[in-house]
């Protein structure tokens, strides 16, 4: 897609969404979440909020209630990541929305579906990853809701593993949540502080006085490959994505290079077609970063290394 293209999608997704944002906010509803539900247990907690399982206390639907304390939380910020949440959810691997939003005296919050598996990290066993069957219907599954998203003229910008709901131990059926770092394509970027594993090379490289990076795809196909990476071998890639991290650096050296000998320890148990895949999606460039449905081609091929082949 090119880069106009994008940027009219985001233009438009952006205009849809304050308009959104402005009827949501009168449409807010006050009262006290004890009074109509009744909280079951904690569901999880974030850097933002906490997620709770609660039921109608008339009906008894079991519904998950997100919480943002006021204290923290912009009143437009938290209208911001309902509605995008709500506009992408008719998506089969996006949660679904209740569609109420409501203020109490310490909380906004909003309802929507709880998912009782949990979430992708309680499944990932550390240096040995989930059965690969699991890591392509994931990867299956991510690739169609990101496709989703950023046909809506939006990059999610959040994928991690904490992030993607479980509805069956076997991963037939997972669903992404969080939109709170949700933006149209085409939104300058500030260069972010809290590197992560999953942040793109090109977000941590920068410094406070550039203008700022405008998002695009690309971001969330970075993010996905590291994740993929993840998946497979229990292990990050690396921390951050800065010259400073060695495990990056090899890596970096190994993509210019393309040689064998230069490809990084933990890669190992990946098969070369897992390997070819990942090289794509982890391009340092981003233009040069292959689009998500890179993915597809190679579901029908194995990800992981025959031990035998590799003399283990
Ligand atoms: N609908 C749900 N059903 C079950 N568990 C959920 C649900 N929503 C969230 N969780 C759990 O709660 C955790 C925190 O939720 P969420 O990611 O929305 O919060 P956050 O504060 O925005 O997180 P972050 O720190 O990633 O910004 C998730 O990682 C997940 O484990
Ligand atoms: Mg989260």
């Amino acid at each position: 897609m090119s880069l106009a293209m994008d940027l009219t999608l985001g233009t438009e997704a952006q205009a849809l969404l304050e308009e959104m944002l402005k009827i949501t906010s009168q449409n807010l509803v006050h009262m006290e979440v004890t009074e109509h539900y009744q909280i079951i247990k904690e569901l999880g907690k974030g850097k933002y909020g906490q997620v709770v399982l609660v039921t109608h206390r008339q009906r008894g639907t079991p519904m998950a209630l997100k919480l943002l304390p006021k204290a923290s939380t912009k009143l437009q910020n938290f209208l911001y990541e309902y509605c995008v949440a709500l506009s992408l959810s008719a998506h089969p691997a996006i949660i679904g929305m209740f569609g109420i939003a409501i203020e109490s005296s310490q909380h906004y919050g909003f309802l929507y579906e709880a998912a009782l598996h949990r979430d992708l990290i309680s499944i990932i066993k550390p240096k040995a990853g989930i059965p690969e069957p699991a890591a392509k219907l994931c990867a299956k599954q991510l690739v169609s809701a990101l496709d989703f998203i950023h046909s809506r003229g939006l990059v999610y910008r959040d994928v991690k593993p904490e992030n993607i709901l479980l509805f069956d131990r076997h991963c037939h059926c997972i669903k992404l949540t969080d939109f709170g770092l949700t933006r149209p394509q085409g939104t300058l970027l500030r260069l972010v502080t809290g590197v992560i594993p999953y942040t793109a090379p090109e977000l941590s490289r920068g410094t406070g006085d550039t203008p700022g990076l405008p998002i695009d795809a690309s971001l969330d196909a970075w993010a996905l490959g590291v994740l993929i990476f993840c998946l497979l071998t229990g292990y990050f890639p690396w921390e951050k994505t800065l010259p400073e991290d060695s495990f990056f650096e090899d890596f970096v050296e190994w993509q210019e290079s393309g040689l064998d000998e230069d490809l990084p320890f933990h890669w190992r148990p990946l098969s070369n077609d897992a390997i070819s895949m990942l090289r794509k999606l982890l391009a340092v460039e981003p233009s040069k970063r292959g689009p998500l449905r890179c993915v597809l081609s190679y579901l029908d091929r194995p990800w992981r290394a025959e031990m035998v082949a590799k003399g283990h």
